[in-house]
């Protein structure tokens, strides 16, 4: 089997689509191992070291789970408590930790910084979050519309809201694998115009769309993936209260989802501010695998691991 060792996870640009379906047929087997409780120790001895500039439920959860499950450790590093808060370079704590560790996975604010982190490091190093992407949220949500439809080229995707990290990796995942993009948002509030010029290339492969749209009609009708975010990420200007009139008609409701395919999921990364970006009734909806979706950052980052660590 083709593998990924000893390579980065920065932004989800980094796999192609045999790539990606080779950790879906890992992440499918370790999913069906873990539920019968069985674990292979495929990473015994290894250590992945978590740097957290913020907080996480699923992301660190799931990380530290997945190592132990795996036969490997996984140390939490709170970036407070690093000498990175007292001013030591990125560069020589990168290159000290890859002196340590097996894999280092950093949810940090800047991308710029992380790609410094995995510049200097000589073991891989995994995205679990910046402000420009959320490649291992994507990666899980993927592996989600792949198990619940059994395909993935032609659907239709529709992302409503904030055009911010979560929405990147969003398109650029489904790009990435043949599905028909939409993405909408109010103005000033799309998503970054180079990464939807990358977008648009992964597509004319597939022959598929990637569209921006102002009306969010037009993502919702019959659409097979809705998915929404936050209106305000940690970290960005403004105030939910501001933001509230100009998002609300990207609001994820009732009357979106009677415009969609009558099978269409409804999808969240979380945590979901209910009756902003999404109804209380879509979100407990049958539509909604929003806990399937959480579980599966789990599945989907141990096959990552796997694949990565050598
Ligand atoms: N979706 C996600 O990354 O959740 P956490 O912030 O809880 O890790």
């Amino acid at each position: 089997m083709k593998t990924l060792f000893g390579r980065h996870f920065l932004s989800f640009d980094e796999l192609n689509f045999d790539e990606i379906m080779q950790l879906f047929k890992t992440a499918e087997l370790l999913k069906a191992e873990t539920r019968m409780r069985r674990f292979q120790p495929l990473l015994a001895n290894r250590t992945l070291g978590m740097i957290f500039e913020q907080t996480s439920t699923r992301t660190r959860v799931s990380f530290e789970v997945g190592m132990r499950q795996l036969g490997g450790h996984a140390l939490f590093l709170s970036a407070n408590d690093l000498k990175l808060a007292k001013g030591e370079p990125i560069s020589d704590t990168s290159r000290v930790l890859s002196r340590m560790l097996d894999a280092i996975m950093a949810r940090i604010f800047s991308q710029a910084n992380l790609e410094t982190l995995a510049a200097y490091s000589s073991v891989p190093v995994i995205n679990a979050m910046t402000d420009m992407y959320h490649p291992c949220q994507a990666l899980a949500d993927i592996f989600t519309i792949w198990e619940k439809r059994g395909k993935l080229e032609g659907l239709k995707f529709a992302y409503l809201g904030d055009g911010n990290n979560v929405c990147h990796t969003a398109l650029i995942s489904c790009a990435k694998v043949g599905m028909n993009v939409y993405s909408a948002s109010p103005e000033g509030h799309d998503p970054d115009p180079a990464v939807v010029e990358r977008c648009r290339e992964y597509a004319r492969a597939w022959g598929s769309e990637v569209k921006l749209v102002r009306d969010p009609k037009e993502a919702f009708q019959d659409a097979d993936v809705i998915y929404t975010d936050v209106w305000l990420s940690p970290g960005q200007q403004g105030s939910e209260e501001e933001r509230k009139a100009r998002f609300m008609p990207y609001q994820v409701n009732n009357a979106a989802m009677k415009l969609a395919h009558p099978k269409c999921l409804f999808m969240h990364c979380l945590p979901a501010k209910r009756e902003l970006e999404v109804t209380e009734e879509v979100f407990e909806s049958e539509s909604s695998v929003v806990f399937e979706e959480a579980e599966n950052r789990l599945h989907a980052q141990k096959a990552l691991l796997v694949h990565l660590i050598p």
